[in-house]
């Protein structure tokens, strides 16, 4: 299968090659990056996301494309698909998420390629429907669903499954879009 690789007019989400983990574990392990999960993550993990990342793509499931700014190939985090493992109203689903370098942010790039991917999953995968979903406190992802026009009910906000009861970070809110015919 041909490698798939995106392109907006700043990005280009593409594959991942071994010389993303130094970048993909800083990413992970920064506190501010990763306030609205459970805890930053560990070098072997990120290892571990990558393999899995790149196994996905090369079987054109859906995944977490590596992001570069294409005019200088920086490296800024990654944007994509992900299949929850988890058991909810919404499940089984296809979700759109993303996360980026804290220098990142505030540019507009985190809609610009998820945009570039929710084509991808709507022309691409012919998916039906892409939710979102975050942490209730998430704001700036939260408004990166509002600007991709996801609509949001209220009464779908859940608690994460994977979360504690009680846990601050388990009210989440679910967003959703339809590929329009
Ligand atoms: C969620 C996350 C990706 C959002 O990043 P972001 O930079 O706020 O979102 P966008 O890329 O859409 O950028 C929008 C901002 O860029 C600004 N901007 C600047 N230049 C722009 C341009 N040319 N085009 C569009 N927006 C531009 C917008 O005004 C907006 O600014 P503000 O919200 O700070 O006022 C980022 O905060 C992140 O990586 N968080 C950690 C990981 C995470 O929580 N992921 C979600 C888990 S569900």
């Amino acid at each position: 299968m041909p490698s798939t690789q995106l392109q907006t007019e700043r990005l280009v989400l593409r594959q991942w090659n071994d010389d993303d983990l130094w970048d993909l574990a800083d990413l992970n392990a920064d506190p501010e990056v990763m306030a609205h999960f459970p805890a930053p993550m560990t070098a072997e993990q990120s290892a571990e996301m990558l393999g899995i990342q790149q196994s996905l793509l090369d079987a054109g499931r859906p995944a977490y494309f590596a992001v570069d700014i294409w005019s200088t190939s920086t490296f800024i985090g990654f944007i994509g698909l992900n299949v929850p493992r988890f058991d909810a109203a919404f499940t089984p689903c296809v979700e759109i998420g993303w996360r980026l370098k804290r220098d990142a942010w505030g540019n507009g790039y985190a809609t610009e390629g998820a945009d570039a991917v929710l084509k991808y999953a709507f022309i691409g995968l012919d998916l039906p429907e892409v939710v979102a979903f975050t942490a209730t406190g998430n704001t700036r992802s939260r408004a990166v669903m509002e600007r991709l026009s996801m609509s949001h009910d209220p009464a779908e906000n859940f608690e994460h499954p994977a979360l504690p009861v009680g846990d601050p970070l388990a009210p989440h809110v679910l967003h959703r879009k339809a590929r329009s015919r």
